[in-house]
């Protein structure tokens, strides 16, 4: 399972690449908003640090005009991957784009039949929110497995990226499932190497190596 963090905090990013887990990052206008940063500036930073997929949203409603943002975005890095809508518009978009031989993430997918459209689309990515669907009372695992039975009937490339992630159990039940990608919040991230036990089995060995009064260097 590739691991994205989604976020536009060019911190945060920069901390967690530096475990070399890190494959790809994923943005949305709320976390740009969220940064109080410039789009186009902070896009280009965060495509700098992370070498795989950079996923930048375009916010037209239209085909032509999302395509004219893409242009721009395209230009900022080459681990650019174009986010659009799943909308008619965004599909329409997206075929261009994928007939270009761009990288696409299409979003905002709330049901197995936009992911169809996605994948006939070309896309790179399907962006499946699981949290938000969990929030109104549907199961957004259900949507993952859906998903993957599809694509998986119909031999479809497009990477399944879970999305809208908000807890390591999340994360377990859509890797189990086979989702491609998980994008999650920094936070989610670093709790997936956290266990109490681990605390407390380490705290347990510095202590009885302590007694030994050895060093290794
Ligand atoms: O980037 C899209 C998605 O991950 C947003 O998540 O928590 O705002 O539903 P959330």
């Amino acid at each position: 399972m590739k691991f994205f963090v989604d976020t536009a905090d060019v911190g945060e990013i920069a901390s967690l690449a530096e475990t070399g887990l890190l494959d790809g990052v994923t943005t949305n206008p709320s976390l740009i908003a969220k940064s109080g940063r410039n789009f186009l500036e902070v896009v280009r930073e965060i495509a700098e640090i992370v070498k795989g997929p950079v996923s930048a949203e375009v916010v037209a409603m239209d085909a032509p005009t999302m395509l004219r943002e893409a242009e721009v975005l395209r230009k900022l890095a080459r681990n650019i991957c174009i986010k659009l809508p799943l909308t008619m518009e965004g599909l329409k978009a997206c075929k261009a784009l994928s007939d270009e031989g761009v990288m696409t993430n299409v979003t905002l997918c709330f049901s197995a039949n936009q992911a169809l459209l996605a994948a006939k689309a070309g896309a790179t990515f399907v962006s499946p929110f699981i949290g938000r669907l969990d929030d109104i009372s549907q199961d957004g695992m259900e949507l993952i497995a859906d998903i993957r039975l599809i694509y998986d009937n119909y031999d479809f490339k497009t990477e399944i990226l879970a999305a809208s992630v908000r807890h390591p159990v999340h994360v377990l039940a859509a890797a189990k499932i086979g989702a491609d990608v998980a994008t999650m919040p920094p936070a989610v991230i670093r709790a997936l190497a956290g266990h109490p036990l681990t605390d407390k089995g380490l705290a347990g060995f510095a202590a009885d190596w302590e007694k030994t009064g050895q060093t290794i260097l």
